[in-house]
């Protein structure tokens, strides 16, 4: 499945828009049932209104139905792992578990895998509200 991520995600961090940093990241995630979903970059001229790779993933997820992901890549281009950004931590952290691998790759490949609990320690999630 990592090979798969892989090829999704750097289809799709082909297409990044990013003229601000020239820093094209994709993500490419899978659902528990095996379907994988990508996303890019996408900045903007106010800064602030950008998004991250991550964050397109995981929309094209929610608007395809999907609610889990059982393994997420992040791909950048430089010759170090890009790991995901503290807010998009969080954004896994809302469809994730604890042991959850997230794999960080550049532009050799994969080159480190992680838990989403090695990244985001001792977080905040859905089981800390009381039900709806
Ligand atoms: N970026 C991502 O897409 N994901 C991350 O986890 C880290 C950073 C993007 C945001 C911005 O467009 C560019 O990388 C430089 O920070």
């Amino acid at each position: 499945m990592t090979a798969a991520l892989l090829a999704a995600a750097r289809a799709a961090q082909a297409n990044a828009h990013a003229p601000y940093s020239r820093y094209k990241v994709g993500a490419a995630l899978a659902t528990p049932d095996g379907r994988v979903f990508a996303g890019c970059n996408v900045e903007n001229a106010a800064y602030p209104s950008g998004t991250c790779a991550e964050a397109g993933a995981i929309a094209a997820m929610v608007a395809a139905g999907g609610r889990a992901i059982a393994e997420i890549l992040v791909v950048g281009d430089g010759p170090e792992p890009i790991t995901p950004c503290g807010n998009c931590r969080q954004r896994i952290r809302e469809f994730a578990m604890a042991g959850t691998r997230v794999h960080a790759a550049g532009a050799p490949g994969v080159l480190a895998s992680f838990t989403l609990d090695e990244l985001l320690p001792a977080s905040f999630g859905p089981q800390h509200l009381p039900p709806a």
